[in-house]
């Protein structure tokens, strides 16, 4: 059996404390299940610039290379406020994201049905909520040149962020969304603004031609981005597929994850295009939530979100849909027996920490697994 290696970057914040539950996981993948996971482990973001003043080390980046997928924790905080932008924690995250060309960010947002009543909305707008939000991860506004602050004298500066997409960005992030629609329920919607930007009218424009050139079986449906945000609090079970630009699919997935009960819940996929020869995709997995660092330290965090993530890890990178599956029902059933953390917690729970969460899933995938 070849080697399954994956490259573990803990991160900062919380970023630790969940990757140490994933950690329990792998070892028990290994230990028992057999699965031969080879881990290396790296640093990233201000862990990473306290060790070599960079956010990423060069040795680290060439790890990430070589590794078959990379797991995650999360990045930033207060402590490297004052640091110079090209340096600041994630700006490490970024050069993972373009320099591994993971151009498509997959986010589902799925509402366990123990948890519809942890969500801000009314329970019966979110319960069996699973909608999959699509989101282009190495272009847009994120990358765009020119990017800078020039100063005009006298006071005055001027701040440009360079909005840019290329057709065939485009066009490579629709045939994800469509292709995933394809296993799901068959509907993309797209979300730009191209009533005021020029990326949004070519946006548009060629996610309309692939559409009616080799996606027919799939609907599509178009929505401007503001209008998007709003049906999703509205009315989120109409979604199904929702492909959106970098900055749109940050801000909307934070608001699909809210939906869900607790940012605390979301995994998210990074993925490259696929290597025709080896077979291979180049892969991150990370949760959607940040560092958290007005909880870091006190075990309280929710390691839902990277547990799910080391799942779809094992779904997208290993083939491993077993257990990826069983993974996820063991995620499901610890909620239906009224565990949860902090941030999910309703009254008549049981509140547990982060280092208890992980023991009860993974608990309970021991025994679905057996
Ligand atoms: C995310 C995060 C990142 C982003 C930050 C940490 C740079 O918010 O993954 O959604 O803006 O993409
Ligand atoms: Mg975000």
């Amino acid at each position: 059996m070849k080697p399954r290696k994956i490259f573990l970057l803990p991160g900062d914040g919380i970023g630790v404390e969940i990757m140490a539950e994933a950690r329990k996981f792998i070892a028990y993948m290994n230990d028992e299940l057999k699965l031969g996971f080879i881990c290396e482990e790296g640093l990233v973001g201000g862990a990473a610039y306290n060790a070599h003043g960079m956010p990423i080390s060069d040795g680290d980046m060439r790890r990430a290379l070589a590794a078959d997928a990379i797991l995650l924790g999360s990045v930033g905080g207060p402590e490297w406020d004052g640091v110079s932008y090209d340096l600041r924690p994630e700006a490490g995250l970024l050069r993972l994201r373009k320099d591994l060309q993971l151009f498509a960010n997959l986010r589902p947002a799925i509402c366990y049905p123990a948890l519809a009543s942890a969500s801000s909305l009314k329970s019966d707008l979110v319960e069996g909520l699973d909608i999959l939000i699509v989101r282009e991860l190495t272009g847009g506004v994120y990358f765009g040149e020119p990017k800078e602050i020039i100063d005009l004298g006298e006071g005055q500066k001027r701040a440009i962020d360079t909005q840019i997409y290329e057709t065939y960005e485009v066009v490579r992030i629709a045939r994800v969304g469509f292709e995933l629609a394809r296993t799901r329920r068959g509907h993309v919607t797209s979300m730009e603004k191209r009533n005021v930007m020029k990326t949004g009218l070519l946006w548009n424009e060629v996610i309309t031609a692939i559409h009616a050139a080799r996606y027919q079986d799939v609907i599509l449906s178009h929505m401007l981005a503001d209008a998007g945000g709003m049906q999703l609090v509205r009315a989120p079970k109409q979604f199904d597929v929702i492909v959106t630009d970098n900055l749109f699919g940050d801000l909307l997935s934070d608001v699909a994850a809210m939906l869900t009960g607790s940012l605390g819940m979301l995994p998210s996929a990074s993925l490259g295009s696929l290597d025709e020869i080896s077979g291979k995709r180049r892969a991150m997995y990370e949760p959607v939530h940040g560092s958290a660092p007005d909880i870091v330290g006190k075990g309280i965090a929710n390691p839902i979100a990277m547990i799910a993530s080391l799942a779809m890890c094992l779904r997208y990178s290993f083939a491993l849909n077993i257990e990826a599956d069983r993974l996820e029902k063991a995620i499901s059933a610890v909620l239906d027996d009224g565990l949860r953390t902090a941030d999910i917690y309703v009254q008549g729970m049981q509140k547990v920490s982060t280092s208890e969460m992980g023991d009860a899933i993974l608990e309970k995938f021991r025994l679905i697994s057996a």
